[in-house]
């Protein structure tokens, strides 16, 4: 991250991700439709299932909410997480979609908690854990390559 986070923007980050897990099934499920909208190629890699595309969507937000105050460290962990993607045939402009997505549903289930603050906070953290992840998988891909 080009600036890390201070303790009130990791207290906020927090704070909005305790808020949206109350009700995860709804947050799951808002996720989704906003996600197969933005993009709807991207149904057929997750499949049917939403218990199973829950517990993906609950793995990705741990995994980029347990990484943002130790970014130094997290990157080894994202680069591998990276390099499992590829294996997923993920491509690097599908971490778009996934973003926006996202932001688009902690927007409609923060409501007026999500406030410019709060936005610019998860945009950072997102694109920062994203680069990391984008790295791995080039790096796999150019090895695989030579
Ligand atoms: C920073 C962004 C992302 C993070 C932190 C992330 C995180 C994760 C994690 C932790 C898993 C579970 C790995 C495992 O234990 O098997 C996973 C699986 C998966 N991710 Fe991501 N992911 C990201 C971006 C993406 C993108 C852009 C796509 C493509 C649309 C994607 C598609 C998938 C799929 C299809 C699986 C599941 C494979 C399966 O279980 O069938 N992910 N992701």
């Amino acid at each position: 991250m080009t600036t890390p986070l201070t303790p009130r923007e990791v207290h906020l980050m927090r704070s909005s991700f305790e808020q949206l897990i109350v009700d995860i099934n709804n947050t799951i499920t808002v996720f989704y439709k906003n996600l197969f909208e933005i993009d709807p190629s991207l149904r057929a890699m997750f499949g049917d299932d939403v218990t199973a595309q829950g517990s993906k969507l609950m793995k990705m937000i741990v995994s980029i909410l347990t990484s943002y105050d130790r970014l130094d460290e997290a990157r080894a962990e994202m680069e591998d997480l990276g390099r499992l993607h590829v294996d997923y045939a993920v491509t690097e402009a599908q971490y778009e979609p996934i973003g926006e997505a996202l932001l688009r549903t902690f927007e409609q289930e923060l409501g007026d908690k999500f406030t410019d603050e709060v936005r610019d906070i998860w945009e950072r953290v997102y694109k920062t854990i994203a680069d990391m992840s984008i790295d791995g998988m080039t790096d796999l891909k150019n090895e695989q390559e030579d």
